[in-house]
């Protein structure tokens, strides 16, 4: 998929770059991002929102991946970005992203973090419950200026799809349920405060869909509690957040839909709902991760040992796992494989690939069909470029891999490979420890 293809040596090759090449050059485990990929997935969704017709805002969430490039990408394509804590909001600065473009999410924003973002001036919070109401108004207060926000709310709406990462039902720890009152409650309350200035609403529903309906819904149900809010207030919204969630393809179950054919039919519904009802129509905003990157990064490993067992099974081991990959140990999540360097040859063989931590449940795909492999031969684990890297960690004191963007034969490193002296960078050894040395 994306700039992807095996050339003459039999390699794969992404973005024009031997993948065998890569590894050589910049080590292993690596993870490869094609970069043209990123941008068509970026300009697909606001295609899809020009031939909608609705103003809108694609903001990329950062949480699938962050770095100083990516955000640099981002500003280039034109998207918004949504941050959830300091240290993204400081990467998001850091590339000098347009702060007026920056939506800070997040259930328990801390203090500092929300004076970090309000000196920034940050184009919008997404408030997420009354106590950050309260906190959040004091800090624009004290500042003397007016605070955009949205209120996130929980349409009670579960995505019909088998697996993915639900929110928007009343139970959970994110935002204001509308159907127990406290999401009328909220509004009413942030609308009586001085130094907010209320652009309206969001709703994330979850995560890794593959149907409309659930938008489609979450539309409804909110349509209806914006009437019934603005009979009682008199308030219209300007800005309708619809969240992210829209799936990507991680193996042939999977089956995304285009961004086409996520947002017009929700588009639809929103300029029925609203029009039906006298409503002008809001901008609407939406906040993809996955969709954005996912398809787009590839992790190269190298394969060490292999181990048979008899009628069993064969261990074939990569030099990463659950220190770059979490997802099939978290999550139980699929993904597809190929050697790299030998693309060409048959697969005749079942095997399942483990990481090398120590941990049974490192094991990154169980049973797939690969060509007889042997100790060097580099593995491409392909879709790793969401929640990947981002939620990537140091267990058994594996240093992470380093990212590079390859793009038209061109490979450059956006995030260095930790060092063995990065590991320790942080450690201190108490000075009764020092003296008896
Ligand atoms: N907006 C909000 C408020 C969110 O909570 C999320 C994801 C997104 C947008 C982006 O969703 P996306 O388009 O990427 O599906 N670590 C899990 C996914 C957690 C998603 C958390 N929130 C995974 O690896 O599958």
């Amino acid at each position: 998929h994306g700039n992807s293809r095996i050339n003459e040596k039999g390699h794969l090759e992404i973005g024009g770059c031997d993948t065998a090449d890569l590894a050589n050059k910049f080590g292993t485990p690596l993870f490869v991002y094609d970069e043209n990929l990123i941008r068509e997935k970026s300009r697909a969704y606001k295609k899809a929102f020009e031939k909608s017709g609705f103003s809108y805002q694609v903001a990329y969430a950062s949480k699938a991946f962050m770095s100083l490039a990516m955000c640099r990408l981002a500003a280039e394509e034109g998207l918004s970005l949504d941050v959830v804590s300091g240290g993204e909001l400081y990467t998001a600065l850091k590339a000098d992203f347009p702060a007026e473009r920056i939506h800070f999410h997040g259930n328990n924003k801390t203090i500092e973090e929300m004076e970090m973002a309000l000196d920034a001036g940050i184009g919008c919070f997404v408030v997420d419950n009354f106590h950050e109401l309260e906190v959040l108004h004091a800090l624009g207060q004290e500042r003397g200026m007016k605070v955009n926000i949205l209120l996130r709310l929980t349409p009670g709406v579960s995505a019909h799809t088998h697996e993915y990462i639900s929110t928007g039902q009343e139970d959970s720890k994110f935002g204001f349920s509308i159907h127990n009152g406290q999401a009328l409650e909220a509004i009413k309350q942030a609308l009586k405060m001085e130094f907010y200035n209320v652009l309206g609403i969001h709703s994330h529903i979850g995560s890794q869909i593959f149907e409309t309906v659930g938008f489609v819904e979450a539309v409804r149900k909110l349509s209806d509690f914006l009437l019934h809010l603005r009979d009682e207030t008199g308030y219209e919204i300007k800005v309708l957040n619809l969240g992210g969630g829209f799936g990507i393809r991680y193996t042939e179950e999977d089956t995304p839909l285009t961004a086409d054919q996520y947002i017009l039919p929700v588009t639809d519904e929103v300029k029925k709902q609203f029009e039906t009802a006298g409503y002008a129509l809001p901008e609407i905003w939406i906040e993809p991760g996955r969709s954005i990157v996912g398809d787009a990064g590839t992790t190269l490993y190298k394969i060490g040992s292999v181990k048979t067992i008899p009628g069993i099974r064969k261990y074939v081991a990569v030099d990463g796992g659950m220190t770059d990959n979490i997802r099939p140990a978290l999550y139980q999540s699929r993904y597809e494989a190929m050697l790299a360097n030998r693309a060409k040859d048959e697969a005749e063989e079942v095997v399942s690939i483990a990481g090398k931590c120590c941990e049974s449940g490192d094991m990154l795909i169980w049973d797939i069909k690969l060509p007889t492999v042997s100790p060097g031969d580099l593995l491409a684990v392909s879709c790793t470029g969401a929640y990947g890297y981002a939620m990537a960690n140091n267990y058994n004191r594996i240093a992470r891999p380093a990212v590079v963007f390859v793009k038209d034969g061109q490979a450059e490193v956006v995030i260095a490979r930790e060092t063995m002296d990065d590991l320790v960078k942080l450690d201190r050894i108490p000075t009764n420890m020092l003296a008896s040395n």
